[in-house]
């Protein structure tokens, strides 16, 4: 199960998390959403690091440790070079390319810039792709649902041809005609992180024979080393320029982008608006600023990590059932103990833990902070902790009104969209696992110069495990700790992504 070869990152496992729906779609339709009636599978989650706990939340007074908390990272001899493609259209179209899109939002995009990648390569012509229904998140939004399709088809019109759909003479050319029987024109076998040869070897013919060639599946299949400079700064003009959402997720994003920054939403209920100006930051370095908090913390994350949360001998019970049911002995991590997975970081933080490590950094609470999640295993229980620390924690849900949220409810892509939108309009993003949304942020934010704070998950890990371990020292090594992993650049190495990683191929030097 080597498909991980673009975070970087990510531990094998967390990817492995993030693909499962793809991989074993049967197993998720009757389990993806638990029943809900949640039977009382862990006795509500105690703080598990109390004596730092009530440390932070005694310390909490703004101690100015770092001053520089709130800003953003200093200009770094790097800007972005990816809208100076000079490239041309090709005259005559080799046929259409169609493409199908497995996984979440943030795997979707991916595939879309290495589908115009792709089209550039053989130059084709781009057909919208399309997007698969994924079993866990159910949604079926489409592109033009998603994505501004026609600011989108016009930031590429220099770089290759893109159809809303097919003519009709190719209208044959659907998912059904794929998914009932062997076609010709289907590409199917398509190796992981594939070569620009590979294409011009394999899916060229095909699209010369017939006039279009559809590639499914097409998740991962471009490589990110050995492309030549154009092609890679073309998959970064597609998803730093073109891909932007339709006008209802931007403004409903910027409602709450502007509500964060002016408003305060506690005791807001939906319908009374209750707002106020932010008069007690006034003057404090963090005023009018807020950090968006990333926390996938759902069960499928908690079960496949194998990791102990503290829930107790019901939770741990759960957790192996569920691992059981659904991965059958194939999660590797069970075979470590929590001391062994904690120790090497591949435990995803809990709310309390990144509560701690927000408040180790510096941040109090007076703190804005934004909460980009999902539903939390273990729910409010789990989060009271971290909101014991940050009360002025916000979500779609606290800061906009049940009207205002129509258009998304139930809508995985699109709250995942807003979620998006507003984490590139925060001042600060932090994640508390790694991921696909951390990955995707982690390389937009960079290509921006916007802070990003990458825990070190091994560290936390280690000193998570230390019972005797004081605030003042744990605060020490949280700073020492993550010196170097708020505001450096770092450079894409061998293999890794060049959405997470956007230096040195589609930055330049300034
Ligand atoms: C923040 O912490 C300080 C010091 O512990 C406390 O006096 C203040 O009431 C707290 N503010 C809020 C909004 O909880
Ligand atoms: C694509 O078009 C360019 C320029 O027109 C040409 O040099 C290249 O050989 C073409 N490639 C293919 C696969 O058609
Ligand atoms: C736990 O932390 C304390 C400092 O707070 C340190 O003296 C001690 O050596 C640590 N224990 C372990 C096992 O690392």
């Amino acid at each position: 199960m080597k498909l991980d070869r673009g975070g970087g990152v990510v531990p094998l496992a967390g990817l492995f998390v993030l693909l499962l729906p793809v991989l074993f779609p049967s197993l998720f339709a009757p389990l993806g959403h638990a029943s809900p009636s949640m039977l009382s599978e862990w006795n509500a989650p105690k703080p598990r690091h109390l004596r730092l706990f009530k440390s932070a939340l005694q310390e909490q007074t703004s101690n100015g440790l770092e001053s520089d908390l709130w800003m953003p990272p200093a200009n770094q001899g790097w800007k972005t070079c990816a809208e100076s493609t000079t490239s041309m259209l090709p005259e005559n179209s080799q046929g259409y390319l169609q493409v199908f899109l497995d996984g979440g939002l943030n795997q979707q995009r991916m595939g879309i810039c290495d589908a115009v990648a792709v089209a550039k390569i053989l130059n084709a012509t781009l057909v919208i792709p399309l997007l698969e229904v994924n079993p866990v998140w159910q949604d079926s939004s489409s592109f033009m649902d998603i994505f501004d399709v026609d600011h989108f088809i016009d930031v590429l019109k220099n770089d290759i041809s893109i159809v809303k759909e097919l003519p009709d003479e190719f209208s044959w050319s659907t998912r059904d005609y794929y998914a009932t029987a062997i076609r010709a024109t289907r590409i199917k076998t398509t190796p992981i992180h594939a070569s620009a040869n590979w294409y011009l070897e394999n899916v060229l013919p095909v699209l010369e024979s017939y006039g279009i060639a559809a590639i499914s599946p097409f998740t991962h299949r471009l490589a990110f080393d050995n492309m030549p400079m154009d092609i890679q700064r073309l998959r970064c003009k597609v998803n730093f320029q073109a891909l932007s959402f339709v006008p209802h997720v931007r403004a409903l994003g910027d409602a709450l982008v502007s509500r964060l920054r002016y408003t305060l939403g506690k005791n807001e209920v939906a319908g009374t608006k209750y707002l106020r100006e932010v008069t007690d930051a006034k003057g404090k370095q963090g005023a009018g600023k807020f950090v968006v908090l990333h926390l996938r913390f759902d069960k499928d994350m908690a079960a496949h990590s194998a990791c102990d949360f503290g829930g107790g001998k019901a939770e741990k019970l759960a957790l192996a059932k569920y691992r059981q049911v659904i991965w059958q002995g194939r999660v590797l991590n069970s075979q470590f103990t929590d001391e062994e997975l904690r120790n090497q970081g591949r435990c995803p933080l809990t709310p309390e833990e990144i509560g701690l490590l927000l408040a180790a950094l510096g941040f109090d609470n007076s703190t804005r902070l934004y909460l980009a999640s999902h539903k939390v295993y273990g729910g409010e229980a789990r989060i009271s902790t971290l909101r014991k620390l940050f009360p002025f924690m916000e979500d779609k849900k606290s800061l906009a009104s049940a009207a205002e949220r129509a258009q998304i409810k139930g809508k995985a892509s699109l709250l995942a969209a807003v979620d998006y939108y507003v984490s590139m309009h925060s001042d600060i993003f932090i994640s508390a696992s790694p991921g696909n949304m951390h990955n995707a942020m982690v390389g937009h934010r960079t290509y921006q110069n916007m802070k990003t704070i990458r825990p070190n998950m091994g560290l936390l890990g280690q000193l998570f495990m230390n019972k005797s371990m004081s605030w003042p020292d744990f605060q020490q090594e949280v700073i020492e700790g993550h010196k170097t992993r708020q505001r450096q650049l770092r450079l894409r190495k061998p293999d890794q992504s060049i959405y997470t990683y956007p230096a040195p191929d589609c930055m330049c030097h300034a």
